[in-house]
């Protein structure tokens, strides 16, 4: 992982300025590739072998891509993995036809083959790309990597700007990667939970940093499955973004609950004292352990620096009226413990047993799977309000495609922009977002083995 400094970013930025006034054809051709392949990667101790991986340019994670705010982002995308895939650009507000959604936007891209994606970066933040056909199985296997969208201006000034690409792997006693992707346990249980935790691709990540040293850490959940609850010590700060999205001001950072695929921007100033170590901590049931670990050595000034301002927003259009917005409901059902007797599968009613033969286990409103009809079509412009229950014993990360939404509470306050929100069972929350991004669009759970076994849906914005 490189960590650039704000001026050699900048010098880098100035080719890719140039590149935005090519014609399209002469980009393709000139388009900088990103290959993913096999691989190996040193992701347990060096007591254990390396371990076999798929990943973006062969690495885990693949590699970084850096752009600015409103430039445009060109791949080549190879495929060099024994089955077809697709990029999906998670969190971009993007143009449907570059989503990379498999089967929906593109037909999955067939081993030896090439497709070209090239499109506008609308918004600042911290977004990932990952695949999305079999994505429990390629993400996995190390498919994934980080997508950082510089600010044209405004950002606060830090001395580190570090990406923290957090996940979860389930390895053998040889440290290769289990197979059994997609089992049913998991699929019906909270998903292919791991055994070993990395920090871009490392089970013992850390740097070497200096007293009150600012620092802007940059979280990714790339998990497939697991939660993450994060702590630090001798580190303060606050949480500037969530999802790539400002926050409306700084919130002080405590302890921060990190759904798979869900982001968040930590402004930090190193606490800790000369020869002390600080660390991001995973809390878990049994205590916690140290994710990441920060070295400190020298002092980089004699106190902390001021508390930072909000990063600059992003171009996301307010919500217009909530009380005639057009609206529709998602009941989650299904799942160990979740009692759902039958469901639609292929525009048939099947019993659970049935429905578990073929894999899937969950439902949206009593359907498996994505039926010919989306959940909403809405107009262009109009905003959009979706009450969701989950009637399951299980946690869901629910992620919607295109478009940014807020939780709205009972009494009409309304949260920060996301593009993945936890739920836990029982609980009822109800987002609302402006269709301003045409297309299909998919909201699904993103805990993987869930999002194979059912909880798929779509919406149209037309
Ligand atoms: Cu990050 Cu539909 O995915
Ligand atoms: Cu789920």
């Amino acid at each position: 992982m490189t960590s650039m400094t704000r001026r050699h970013f900048h010098r880098a930025m100035l080719g890719a300025a140039m590149a935005t006034a090519l014609p399209t054809a002469l980009r393709a051709e000139n388009a900088p590739v990103l290959h993913a392949r096999t691989g190996q990667a040193r992701i347990a101790p060096p007591e254990y072998p390396e371990t076999r991986i798929w990943g973006y340019d062969g690495t885990v994670p693949g590699p970084q891509l850096r752009a600015r705010q409103g430039a445009r982002l060109t791949r080549a995308f190879l495929n060099d993995l024994p089955q077809p895939s697709s990029v999906h650009w998670h969190g971009i507000r993007i143009e449907n036809a570059m989503d990379g959604v498999a089967g929906m936007t593109q037909d999955a891209t067939p081993p030896g083959g090439r497709f070209l994606y090239d499109f506008a970066l609308p918004d600042a933040g911290t977004y990932w790309y990952h695949p999305h056909n079999r994505t429990f199985e390629q993400m996995a296997r190390g498919l994934y990597g980080a997508l950082i969208v510089e600010e044209k201006a405004g950002a606060p000034e830090v001395d580190l700007d570090d990406v923290l690409l957090l996940d979860d792997w389930r390895l053998t006693d040889d440290a290769q990667i289990a197979d059994g992707f997609g089992a049913l346990h998991d699929r019906a249980h909270g998903g292919r939970i791991g055994n070993w935790i990395t920090v871009n691709g490392d089970g013992a990540w850390s740097r070497r940093v200096a007293k009150h040293e600012r620092m802007r850490l940059r979280l990714v959940n790339t998990a497939n499955a697991r939660i993450f609850t994060l702590e630090t010590r001798g580190l303060a700060g606050w949480v500037v973004a969530l999802d790539g999205m400002p926050l409306d001001r700084p919130q002080p950072l405590d302890r921060l609950t990190l759904a798979p695929s869900q982001r968040a921007d930590l402004i930090v100033d190193v606490m800790a004292e000369e020869g002390e170590e600080a660390f991001v901590v995973s809390v878990e049931r049994s205590g916690g352990y140290a994710v990441a670990a920060f070295e400190v050595a020298g002092v980089a000034r004699p106190a902390r620096l001021a508390a930072p301002g909000a990063l600059p927003p992003n171009p996301v259009p307010p919500l217009g009226d909530l009380e005639t917005a057009r609206r529709a409901d998602l009941r989650m059902e299904g799942g160990a413990m979740g009692g759902l007797g039958s469901a639609m599968l292929d525009g048939r009613m099947m019993d659970m047993r049935e429905m578990a033969a073929a894999g899937k286990v969950w439902a949206f409103n009593g359907m498996a799977d994505m039926g010919d009809v989306p959940l909403i079509e809405a107009r262009l412009g109009e905003t959009v309000r979706i009450a969701m229950t989950n009637d399951t014993a299980w946690p869901h990360g629910m992620h919607l495609h295109g478009h940014h939404f807020r939780r709205v509470d009972a009494d009409g306050t309304v949260g920060p922009l996301r593009d993945t929100i936890l739920m836990q069972r029982n609980e009822t929350v109800e987002i609302a977002f402006v269709a301003d991004n045409p297309g299909d669009w998919l909201l699904h759970c993103h805990m993987l083995e869930h999002a194979a076994s059912g909880m798929m849906t779509w919406l149209r914005v037309v």
